[in-house]
């Protein structure tokens, strides 16, 4: 055999960073696990960051050896996700104690920066104050976090008394539990799907009919996505997307708080017809009672129902792009959230290559009442010849903000007044962002476009997540552009230069009170074009809106 000389010259010694056996020691006890999962690295940082309030760079070295990964492997990670503090030692920890203001659009206009500010100065540095990305909390603007705890319409006095008494849980809000669900005629429908009383071809030709789209903002018909997967080779599995990051979107939050297992019967309904052999659940961090609720009401379905599959819930760990599905795919394998290259598509190439049903939480929530109640119960529900309903969650100048049920199609002028109670006192109608950050901004002339997939395109506009946030007279678009253009600068995972680096140009350009629209313009095309994925594509477009349609809010340098 021929002998590698430079392999024998070498003389092997550790490498890197070096393991500190207390540590090593101290996290296999917190860990407490006989088989360390690649795919649970998210999970462990969470618990090492639960536990000590931040992530030492001993921890990730010592969890990189006991998970037999590279220390690059769990940094990468680790420094991806905004949830995560990572830090050289104990010495460098931040406070104990983070309050977090939501400082996008909707609290952005109700003083979120003012709040932000007056609590920082107040304490100091020994309460952290940080600014974040909206918290799903838009109809009570402006929001904060006491740690875990929600304030709603939150003052200086309010955060302030949830400090001092230590208010650090959520409280759990009531809603509709397994023994109230079922006593209602809860898991009827899943039933008949088991026993065969419903086919599960007559389950997806009822889907196709009633014109369900997904309801996680890219519209797909829902039936159709099943006829796809039932096609494709088992295993099959099933990833719910409940990052709901998008800001101005809270609509999955107020159902899974009021009436959870509307949707997890539609996800076993899904799981069967299609044939899913393992669910996994994705949800967003910032929604702890959420959390709480779930793993409860979960605990009970599977000591009820036999033969369900097995049903992992994860936890997000701030990162809007991981609402993504792809990107979503690779969080759950305890990756860095960054979106794949397609095709292949998740349908075929999905969650550890698995063919993989990826479906928003509201989409499940809905198939209980389609294959109860028809097809056309759900169809016939929209106007100006659009189908089904929509769960629009309205936010910003109105009079009574929350989510609010009603027909595809109906106008952003007939959801204010018939729904939304109205503008506030003092605040006169001016603009619309129609479909949350990414969907653009609309004058309030153009208030009588009926509000779906499809209808707001040829404005340079889109529907997305439902999310509507009124502007007033008070406020300038230009601002609300600003704010978010900031949000995705932000959340852009970095991985393609049009969108990393546009989005970072953008929010330059935008500082200056004359815009060179010119550039701006040419910049935002090259995005849109260019980016790999929805985040780069879309994020220009409140920037192009405010362009086109208030043109008057930005003097213009480019022709000077
Ligand atoms: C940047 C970005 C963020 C997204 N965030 C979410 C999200 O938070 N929740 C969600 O359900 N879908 C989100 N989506 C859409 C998903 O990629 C996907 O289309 C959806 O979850 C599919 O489920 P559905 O067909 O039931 O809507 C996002 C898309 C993009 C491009
Ligand atoms: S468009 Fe933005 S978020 Fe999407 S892959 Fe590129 S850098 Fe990442
Ligand atoms: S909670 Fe602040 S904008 Fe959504």
């Amino acid at each position: 055999m021929m002998k590698n000389k430079l392999k024998d010259k070498i003389t092997l010694r550790p490498r890197g960073r070096k393991v500190d056996f207390e540590v090593l020691s101290a996290l296999e006890k917190l860990l407490n696990t006989d088989f360390y999962r690649r795919d649970h690295l998210i999970e462990y940082l969470h618990i090492i960051q639960d536990t000590h309030g931040a992530i030492t760079k001993d921890y990730m070295t010592a969890l990189a050896s006991l998970m037999g990964i590279s220390l690059t492997e769990v940094y990468e990670v680790a420094t991806f996700y905004h949830h995560f503090d990572v830090v050289e030692s104990d010495d460098d920890k931040p406070p104990a104690l983070t309050v977090r203001v939501c400082d996008s659009v909707s609290c952005e206009m109700n003083g979120a920066k003012k709040l932000a500010q007056t609590l920082d100065n107040y304490f100091k540095g020994t309460v952290r104050i940080q600014k974040v990305p909206c918290i799903g909390r838009c109809q009570s603007a402006p929001a904060a976090v006491v740690k875990m705890n929600p304030v709603d319409n939150a003052t200086f006095e309010k955060v302030k008394k949830a400090i001092n008494d230590k208010a650090y849980t959520p409280e759990i809000p009531n809603y509709i539990n397994l023994e109230s669900y079922i006593a209602d005629g809860g898991y009827k429908i899943y039933r008949s799907i088991c026993d065969e009383k419903i086919s599960s071809d007559d389950a997806v030709n009822i889907l196709e009919s009633s014109e369900l789209k997904g309801l996680g903002g890219a519209g797909f018909p829902a039936g159709r996505k099943w006829r796809i997967l039932r096609d494709q080779q088992a295993p099959r599995l099933l990833a719910v997307n409940i990052d709901e990051g998008e800001p101005g979107t809270f609509k999955d939050r107020y159902y899974l708080e009021s009436d959870p297992h509307r949707f997890f019967e539609g996800m076993l309904i899904a799981s069967k017809v299609v044939g899913i052999d393992k669910i996994y659940i994705y949800l967003r961090d910032e929604y702890p009672a959420v959390k709480i609720i779930m793993e409860k009401e979960l605990d009970k379905i599977k000591a009820k129902f036999d033969g369900i599959p097995e049903i992992e819930m994860r936890r997000g760990a701030g990162a809007y792009i991981c609402g993504e599905e792809s990107a979503m795919i690779e969080s759950i394998e305890g990756k860095r959230g960054m979106p794949r290259l397609r095709p292949p598509f998740v349908a075929q190439v999905g969650l550890f290559g698995r063919p993989t049903l990826e479906h928003n939480m509201e989409t499940l929530f809905w198939i209980r009442d389609i294959l109860d109640k028809g097809a056309s119960w759900f169809a016939d529900q929209g106007v100006n010849g659009r189908k089904g309903f929509r769960s629009f969650s309205v936010s910003g100048r109105v009079k009574q903000p929350g989510v609010h049920l009603a027909p595809a199609g109906i106008t952003v002028q007939e959801l204010i007044d018939d729904y939304a109670g109205g503008m506030k006192e003092g605040h006169s109608f001016y603009g619309y962002f129609p479909g949350a950050a990414s969907g653009g901004i609309l004058p309030a002339s153009m208030n009588n476009i009926p509000l779906d997939f499809g209808t707001l395109e040829e404005h340079g506009c889109f529907i997305g997540s439902a999310a509507v946030v009124i502007l007033s007279d008070k406020d300038r678009a230009r601002d609300a552009a600003k704010t978010t253009i900031d949000f995705f600068k932000h959340e852009s995972c970095g991985k393609c230069t049009p969108c990393r680096a546009g989005t970072s140009k953008a929010s330059e350009l935008m500082k200056s009170e004359q815009w060179d629209t010119d550039l701006l313009q040419d910049l935002s095309q090259t995005m849109s074009d260019a980016s790999i994925c929805g985040l780069g594509q879309a994020a220009s477009n409140p920037v192009k809106s405010v362009l086109k349609y208030f043109p008057n809010e930005v003097k213009d340098v480019s022709k000077a």
